[in-house]
């Protein structure tokens, strides 16, 4: 096995987990937003989360798992514990003509395995790099970009049960990954806390670059055949020129999920907005660009006291500093009943919302 194991995900010291009181949570989400956990643990191994898992059950807390924060709305305090899962792990397990299985720990940050795994020669995440946040809940959305899903690449999750303690994997196929959609983000949210994921890689370059944007920035780049390290490269770029950094303006990427409608209403759309940006989607499906039917209503750049819709992506709500969560739910709601109103189209929020 060629891959690099490094980190077990083993706790180095003997001292029980610290549980901390009224922690704030401003710079642990990427939207910059205002909220205190009432009880706080960061977890770096599977002890840290046993034994912070026995306090919640011991004192009645709900438990919300908390990764990068780069897909949450806070507008209010959580209740409960907060769990910052940040539990390490690298680790190959296999190495065959069916490709490399990589068991990659929940705490582990997405866009430097992406790069990591492109600097050992291991191929498939390409496509996903610079997408914020960690590997443990790169399955909760099921995270797609520029045509690719972690759906694609992941084999298992494994992960812990909150109310037992318990260790359960789940099959891709029990994940019912959809799109920006899986179990986890359903019936079973905050029921477990995914603890390390298996994804199947390969030592093949196989590009996928017939996403519009993608191919088209790759032939604006003279590229025929490109390699995943030229796939890498292009995605950076259009990430780059179309989305606000958080590090600079507060921001949980797309705000709302593109409408996925049937063929006669995507039909009737068309006829009445040819210029309508359009996608298949599963099961014979329409996926509709929510960014063109936001920017239609005239939101583009718009501002609502600190917080406003990105000049350039009208489907990215942004923190020009200073605002609360209420204040960002109180611009999507103005702007999903504009939507509705002009289109008869529901936008849905992609981020979680607490509070
Ligand atoms: P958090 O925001 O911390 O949590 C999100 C949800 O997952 C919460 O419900 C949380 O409870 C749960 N969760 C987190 N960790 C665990 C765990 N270990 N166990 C159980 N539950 C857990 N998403 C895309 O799909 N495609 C994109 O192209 C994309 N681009 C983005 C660009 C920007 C600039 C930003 C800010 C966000 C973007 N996102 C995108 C959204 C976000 O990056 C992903 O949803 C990411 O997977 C969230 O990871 P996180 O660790 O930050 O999760
Ligand atoms: N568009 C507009 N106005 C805008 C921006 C875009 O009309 O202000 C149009 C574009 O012209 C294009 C269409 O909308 O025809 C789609 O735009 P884009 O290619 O930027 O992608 P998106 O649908 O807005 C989705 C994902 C992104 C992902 C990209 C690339 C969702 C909700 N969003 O964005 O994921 O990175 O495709 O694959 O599916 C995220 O989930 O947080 C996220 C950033």
């Amino acid at each position: 096995m060629a891959v690099n194991i490094d980190g077990d995900g083993c706790r180095c010291s003997n001292a029980p987990v610290e549980i901390t009181r009224d922690h704030p949570l401003r710079a642990l989400n990427t939207f910059g937003l205002p909220a205190v956990a009432p009880w706080f643990a960061r977890v770096s191994s599977p002890t840290d989360l046993r034994e912070a898992l026995d306090f919640a059950r011991g004192h009645d807390l709900p438990v919300l798992p908390l990764g990068g924060g780069s897909n949450l709305v806070l507008a209010g305090d959580p209740p409960g514990l907060v769990l910052h899962v940040a539990i390490p792990g690298f680790d190959g397990i296999e190495d065959g003509p069916q490709g490399v299985l990589l068991r990659v720990g929940a705490g582990e940050e997405w866009n430097a395995l992406v790069d990591r795994c492109l600097g050992l020669g291991l191929y498939g995440l390409e496509n996903l790099v610079l997408v914020p946040g960690t590997a443990g809940a790169a399955p909760i959305q099921n995270i797609g970009a520029y045509g690719v899903e972690a759906r694609d690449l992941l084999v298992e999750v494994e992960a812990v049960e909150v109310a037992t303690g318990r260790v359960r994997t789940f099959s891709n196929d029990e994940c019912a990954f959809g799109y920006r959609d899986s179990v986890f983000k359903g019936v079973l949210q905050d029921r477990f806390v995914i603890v390390a994921t298996t994804l199947r890689l390969s030592r093949e370059p196989s590009v996928k670059a017939s996403y519009g944007a993608l191919a088209g920035e790759l032939a604006a780049r003279g590229i025929a055949h490109p390699t995943p390290l030229d796939v890498a490269e292009a995605v950076r770029h259009l990430r780059r020129t179309r989305l606000p950094d958080p590090a600079v303006t507060g921001n949980a990427g797309s705000f709302f999920q593109n409408p996925v409608v049937d063929d006669r209403t995507a039909a009737g759309l068309r006829a009445a907005h040819p210029d309508l940006p359009t996608f298949a989607a599963d099961g014979g499906c329409t996926k509709l660009a929510a960014a063109w039917l936001i920017e239609r209503c005239g939101f583009k750049g718009a501002r609502r006291g600190a917080a406003g819709v990105h000049p350039s992506h009208a489907l990215v709500l942004v923190n020009h500093g200073g605002a609360t969560g209420r204040d960002i739910l109180a611009l999507a709601a103005e702007i999903r009943a504009a939507v509705l109103a002009r289109f008869g189209v529901v936008l849905a929020i992609e981020p979680r919302v607490i509070g």
